[in-house]
C-alpha cells in the first residue's frame, strides 16, 4: 500500500500519519500529547521513542542500514521465531528482516496511540521453517511504550518458539549505567562458555557483556546517573543484557565504531530453557513495556 492510501486508511488527527523514512522504507510517526514515536513496516521496527519533555530513550547505530530484507541496527529488533544462533540459518530469526502489514490503528482509553501489525508464514517464510503461523505485534505509545508480540501455531503440528524484544536503550555514559533487579538472579555467561554465574550488586558495563539472566519476570530498572526507565515484562523468564564494547563494535559494519558508550540492550526474552512449545492452535504472548520516570 503507497502512503496515501495508508493515510487515508489508517493515519489519525492529533495521533500519527505515515511517511516515507530512511532508504525509502515506510514508517509510521506517531506524536500525542505524552510522546512522539516512529515504527518502520520494515521488521515492525519500533526505531524512536521519545516521552513529552524527555530525551529519546532508544539508541539507533548512526551507521544503521534501512533497506529489503535488512535487520535494522537499534531501537527494538523482534528477534523470532529464534533467539540466538540457528544452526545453518540467520542468527535471531526473520522477523526482523520481513515486511510486516499494518492490521490496523486506534486509540486506546487511555488516549495511547496503538499500532497493530501482522505478518503471516508465506512460501518464503516456510522455506526457512516449514510452519503455519500468525504473529501479531501491538505497539501502544503513552506515557509508557507498550509492545506485545503474540505468536499463534496456525499449523497442525507442535514448533517450538524462542524470541526477544531486542531493545537498545540509549544512555548518556556506558560507565554511568545500572541495570538493578537481577541481584541473586542466575546467568548464563555466554562469552564464557555458557558459565552459570549469580548476579551480584547492580549490573555495570565495563567491558563486553552477552548474559541471559533467569528470572521470575520482575521488572528492573536502568539508570545511566540522569535517566531512570524501568522494564517491566510478561510471558517471559529471560532477559538479555548485552553491550558489544569496541572489539566487536568494530568488527560490525552496521554499528557505528563509538556507539557502545551510549547504549545498552536489555531484552526481554523466551531465551533458552524458557523457549516454549506451541501447540496447534495455542498462542503465547510477550511483552515489554517500557515505563520512564517523570523528568
Ligand atoms: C544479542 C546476543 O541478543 O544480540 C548477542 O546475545 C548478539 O550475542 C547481539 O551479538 C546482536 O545480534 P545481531 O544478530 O543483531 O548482530
Amino acid at each position: 500500500m503507497d502512503i496515501g492510501a495508508l493515510n487515508e486508511l489508517f493515519a489519525i488527527p492529533g495521533h500519527l500519519h505515515f511517511e516515507t523514512g530512511e532508504g525509502g522504507l515506510t514508517k509510521a510517526v506517531v506524536a500525542n500529547s505524552f510522546a512522539t514515536a516512529e515504527v518502520y513496516f520494515q521488521g515492525a521496527h519500533v526505531t524512536s521513542y521519545r516521552p513529552a519533555g524527555q530525551g529519546e530513550l532508544l539508541w539507533m547505530s548512526k551507521t544503521a542500514q534501512f533497506g529489503d530484507n535488512k535487520a535494522i541496527r537499534g531501537g527494538v529488533p523482534l528477534c523470532w521465531p529464534w533467539f540466538g544462533k540457528q544452526e545453518g540459518h540467520a542468527q535471531h530469526g526473520f522477523a526482523r528482516k520481513s515486511l510486516f502489514t499494518l492490521f490496523g490503528t486506534s486509540v486506546n482509553a487511555q488516549g495511547e496511540t496503538v499500532l497493530q501489525f501482522g505478518l503471516q508464514d508465506s512460501e518464503a517464510t516456510r522455506a526457512v521453517w516449514p510452519h503455519a503461523f500468525m504473529l501479531e505485534y501491538r505497539v501502544s505509545v503513552g506515557r509508557t511504550l507498550g509492545m506485545e508480540l503474540k505468536t499463534t501455531n496456525a499449523g497442525d503440528v507442535t514448533f517450538e518458539l524462542s524470541q526477544a524484544l531486542h531493545t537498545y536503550f540509549a544512555v548518556d555514559a556506558i560507565e554511568n549505567v545500572r541495570i538493578e533487579g537481577f541481584e541473586g538472579n542466575t546467568y548464563i555467561d555466554t562469552l564464557r562458555d555458557d558459565a552459570a554465574c549469580i548476579q551480584k550488586g547492580p549490573v555495570v558495563i565495563g567491558e563486553e557483556v552477552d548474559r541471559i539472566y533467569e528470572d521470575d519476570g520482575q521488572s528492573v530498572t536502568l539508570s545511566d546517573g540522569t535517566h531512570r526507565v524501568a522494564i517491566a515484562g510478561s510471558g517471559s523468564r529471560s532477559s538479555v543484557v548485552w553491550n558489544p564494547w569496541i572489539a566487536k563494535a568494530a568488527s560490525m559494519a552496521d554499528f557505528d565504531d563509538e556507539g557502545y558508550k551510549t547504549m545498552v540492550c536489555i531484552e526481554t526474552a523466551n531465551a533458552r530453557k524458557d523457549a516454549r512449545i506451541l501447540q496447534p492452535g495455542e498462542s503465547h504472548t510477550l511483552v515489554q513495556q517500557l515505563i520512564p520516570a517523570a523528568p
